[in-house]
């Protein structure tokens, strides 16, 4: 029974397995990836521990025979944590526990409790509270009046650490009773959102690799006071901004969480919230840490995101992030996109950037010439409204008007004349 409270410092050992077919630099990827999110979890790393195996012992995950040298590096090490790169079943987080006498989580448990920390809005909360008892729930089932031993420390945080006290029965019944008010929640942003999708403000989504910079960016283009932070995962709820691009044209721009190698599938969908914002973008900016090692691998896992998302048709500038820490520019790649490189923090590039969305939103736009009957002014009320009327002349036939406008309502009006 380990009940580490939040004021112990906790020390953390990493556990990963390679598996046949897996190679060596995807392993140590991951686990740098799970040493930056131990980290942003407040945990400090002591150690890591990488076993090849053939299969995944169903018991103890990693061999019996590496248990015991497990047991021991965490001993040597003073650790008191665990973490396993990848999901562990109930059971061999229980047999692991007991072997080894230090607390054991997984991959999922980690973010779950950076998610859980960082939810800022209701529905965020409602999100994190929600995966954090469905993945508690089977891990529950059988401890009986244990669930004591959850309290405190990484894994137990957030909306959902009181109720962890609680029976089965009744976190099933909380269960539904957050999937009911999440459809509430849902429904009513989704009112909100139809709302916006009516504004004449092209939707810009900051996209990207978790610490690429997003919130930064936002910051300097709006001033907007969002929390950064060197930590992953500083932002998790959707935050939008109106900003004016050089031409005094208005945008809307929104952050979103960001992306990482291995988020398990099923925490990317509790937050869709974030990522439905992606959806509705017009453009996306892809935000790149150039000045990261890994930061071909990291674009490759939002390209993938991106793409499971079905947004890959959507304009998208690729954003080459913190150059001022970048010695060789030359070694940055070329991207069929609209790329630009800036350094967010240092107020670098911004100029081109805007310009570039000017650009590329412009690319969007056409200028019509239309005759509006008299019967129709109603559309002469939309062009107005949608779009930026550079002529308007009153003929006999109707109302002669030359429009700027974005080519969705530009097919709209046409149609109802
Ligand atoms: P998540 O919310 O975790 O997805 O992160 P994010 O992409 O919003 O990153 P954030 O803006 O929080 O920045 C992460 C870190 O990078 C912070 O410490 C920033 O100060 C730093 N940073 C951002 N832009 C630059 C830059 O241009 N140069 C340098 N040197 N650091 C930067």
């Amino acid at each position: 029974m380990y009940e580490i409270s939040t004021d112990i410092e906790e020390r953390a050992i990493l556990v990963g397995v390679k598996l046949p077919g897996s190679k060596e630099h995807q392993i140590q990827e991951s686990l740098d990836e799970l040493a930056s999110l131990a980290d942003t979890a407040g945990a400090a790393v002591v150690g890591s521990f990488v076993q090849n195996r053939q299969y995944i012992d169903s018991a103890t995950f990693i061999g019996k025979g590496k248990v015991e040298e497990l047991a021991e590096y965490c001993q040597e090490t003073d650790a008191n944590m665990v973490i396993n790169d990848r999901e562990l079943s109930p059971a061999q987080a229980r047999n692991l526990e007991e072997r080894l006498g230090v607390k054991v989580i997984d991959r999922t448990q980690l973010i779950l409790d950076i998610f859980a920390r960082r939810a800022q809005t209701k529905e965020g909360k409602l999100q994190v509270e929600l995966a954090q008892l469905k993945y508690l729930l089977p891990r529950l089932i059988g401890l009986g009046t244990q669930l004591s031993r959850l309290g405190g420390g990484i894994g137990t945080r957030g909306p959902g650490e009181t109720k962890l006290e609680v029976d089965r029965r009744r976190i099933r019944k909380r269960i539904s009773d957050l999937e009911q008010e999440l459809k509430e929640v849902q429904r009513h942003r989704s009112l909100l959102r139809k709302n916006r999708t009516n504004e004449p403000f092209p939707v810009i989504s900051l996209v990207g690799y978790t610490n690429a910079g997003k919130s930064t960016l936002l910051r300097t283009l709006t001033g907007a006071d969002v929390l950064v932070e060197d930590k992953l995962f500083a932002t998790l709820d959707p935050t939008t901004r109106c900003i004016s691009l050089p031409n005094n044209d208005k945008v809307l721009i929104s952050d979103t969480v960001g992306f990482i190698q291995n988020l398990p599938h099923h925490l990317v969908a509790a937050f869709r919230a974030t990522l439905e914002e992606v959806q509705e973008a017009d453009l996306l900016l892809h935000v790149v840490d150039a000045s990261h090692p890994n930061y071909e691998g990291q674009t490759r896992a939002v390209e993938a995101v991106l793409q499971s998302l079905h947004v890959l048709d959507k304009p998208i500038i690729t954003v080459f992030n913190k150059v001022d820490l970048v010695k060789d520019m030359q070694e940055l790649p070329f991207t069929e996109d609209p790329r630009v490189y800036i350094s967010a923090a240092n107020n670098l590039g911004i100029k081109q950037l805007l310009d570039t969305i000017t650009t590329v939103l412009k690319q969007r736009y056409s200028v019509l010439k239309l005759t509006v009957p008299y019967d129709k002014t109603n559309l002469v009320a939309i062009l107005h409204q949608k779009g930026k009327v550079l002529q308007e002349k009153y003929i006999s036939q109707g109302i002669e008007i030359e429009v700027e406008i974005n080519n969705v309502w530009a097919a709209r009006v046409q149609k109802q004349l």
